[in-house]
């Protein structure tokens, strides 16, 4: 498989990082200075400084500096930055079309999409899709449609999970953080530990721990934690995104689909961060062969335009009625021509190969600083989806506060950005069209920002 970077990537994006001016530079300022004044100040806004245009795996910003990526701008742009099908598709349907009022309406190219979803789903068995407009609406129209099917009210979320910022979907984050003063929240919502292998909830180790958090949550939560027993879905996350790209073992996935099937639940499996190719897979949940009920996704079905979807076993979905569910934008033209364009080039590009090789690669080394550096704890991941927990020392595993780090990385040109329920985990998630060298190179400023932490420390 050839490593390098795509003929389409621009000149200027493939000799990076390439810093002209320290940031954030004075276009940069000029522009973060009206930003503030008038633009919530709710993001967070890690980096300081004012994208201007992207290519493959790098971005500019306003004072003509060329930032690494690696982080695909949240895992959405799998296939990179100004990737030409896609800005061409997006072109073609501007033109034409740009709201389709799929409410309404029919539209060729969200029959289109749907079916092509349809026929890459796992085992082909989630044929009908609801589109809509981020991530988070795909988790609200999954909880509708359970509750729908059900007729039970009941969820089951996990400790460390995220599924967006709205209703539903923040009542199941874990994180008092997102929560923190947008309460009450509906009833109905139950967490259960997510297996954390590394910082297990029940201090036991694998695998003679025989998976005792699904034990917990078959015995002791579902029957004794205050559900009624009205059953409708189980939100999973094949690797848990935000709470700090945690790879469950293998029997995880499986004993979920057993669980559902005995319990009654529908099984969601949000892959929303982890689909299309991010993790070597298209799902990530075939990697155990285990087919949901439900399937969530969002950031890179949309190519870069806000999108999302709920895709459902038929006589699931069939249960809606026309008017059960709705939204003026879902199935819009745009973000239907940018997500079937993109999904269409992972496909094509086989993304899903070059995940997993060049994951194994950015593995093998990371693991190796993990050998040389006291403050890397655990380097966990699948294909292009790899979490480095940082720790103030090996043996207590307490989280080192990791703004710095990522800041130091970033004056040196490196983009990267965090998760974790203690915020202490980096994301090496870049587009994964970037080249082998490129990789190398990110890993290697990484290990000098890491080298530089550690040193000051001692
Ligand atoms: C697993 C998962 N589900 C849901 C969401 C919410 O998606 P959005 O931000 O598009 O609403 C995210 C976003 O990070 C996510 O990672």
């Amino acid at each position: 498989m050839d490593l390098g970077l795509p003929d389409w990537v621009a000149d200027w994006a493939r000799d990076v990082p390439k810093l002209k001016v320290a940031p954030p530079g004075p276009k940069s300022k000029e522009i973060i200075e009206k930003d503030k004044k008038y633009v919530s100040h709710a993001y967070d806004r890690l980096f300081q400084f004012t994208m201007t245009k992207g290519s493959g795996a790098a971005i500019m910003d306003a004072d003509g500096n060329v930032f690494l990526d690696f982080s695909a701008g949240i895992s959405v742009m799998n296939a990179g930055w100004g990737n030409p099908r896609v800005v061409q598709a997006i072109k073609d349907q501007a033109d034409k079309l740009i709201h389709s009022l799929a409410n309404d309406a029919y539209y060729d190219k969200e029959a289109e999409y749907a079916e092509l979803l349809a026929k890459i789903s796992p085992g082909g068995a989630l044929e009908s899709t609801f589109f809509g407009n981020s991530g988070a609406e795909a988790v609200e129209a999954a909880i509708k449609l359970s509750r729908y099917y059900t007729k039970g009210y009941e969820h089951i979320a996990f400790m460390g999970a995220y599924h967006g910022r709205i209703g539903n979907a923040l009542a199941m984050a874990s994180r008092v953080k997102y929560k923190y003063g947008h309460g009450p929240y509906a009833p109905g919502f139950f967490f259960a530990p997510y297996p954390y292998c590394y910082r297990c909830w029940f201090k036991q180790e694998y695998p003679e721990c025989n998976m005792l958090c699904i034990d917990y949550l078959e015995k002791g939560i579902l029957e004794f934690g205050g559900p009624s027993n009205s059953p409708a879905s189980i939100f999973v996350e094949p690797v848990q995104g935000e709470g700090g790209y945690i790879v469950p073992p293998k029997e995880f996935l499986p004993r979920m689909r057993k669980l559902c099937d005995d319990k009654k639940f529908l099984l969601v499996m949000d892959e929303i961060q982890t689909g299309l190719a991010r993790t070597g897979e298209i799902w990530e949940c075939n990697s155990a062969g285990v087919i949901p009920d439900l399937l969530l996704t969002g950031k890179a079905s949309g190519g870069g335009v806000p999108f999302g979807a709920c895709m459902a076993k038929r006589s699931i979905m069939d249960v809606w009625r026309p008017g059960s569910h709705s939204s003026t934008f879902g199935g819009n033209g745009m973000s239907i021509a940018a997500g079937l364009a993109h999904v269409k080039e992972i496909l094509a590009q086989n993304l899903t190969e070059r995940s997993k090789v060049l994951g194994a690669h950015a593995m093998k080394r990371l693991n190796e600083l993990k050998d040389k550096y006291e403050i890397i704890g655990d380097v966990r991941g699948k294909g292009l989806m790899i979490g480095v927990e940082i720790v103030k020392s090996k043996k207590t595993k307490e989280p080192l506060y990791v703004p710095q780090i990522q800041g130091l990385a970033w004056r040196k040109g490196l983009m990267m950005i965090t998760a974790g329920m203690f915020g202490n985990v980096f994301r090496i998630a870049p587009p994964i069209i970037i080249s082998k060298e490129q990789l190398d190179i990110g890993i290697d400023i990484f290990e000098e920002t890491i080298k530089e932490t550690q040193s000051k420390m001692t």
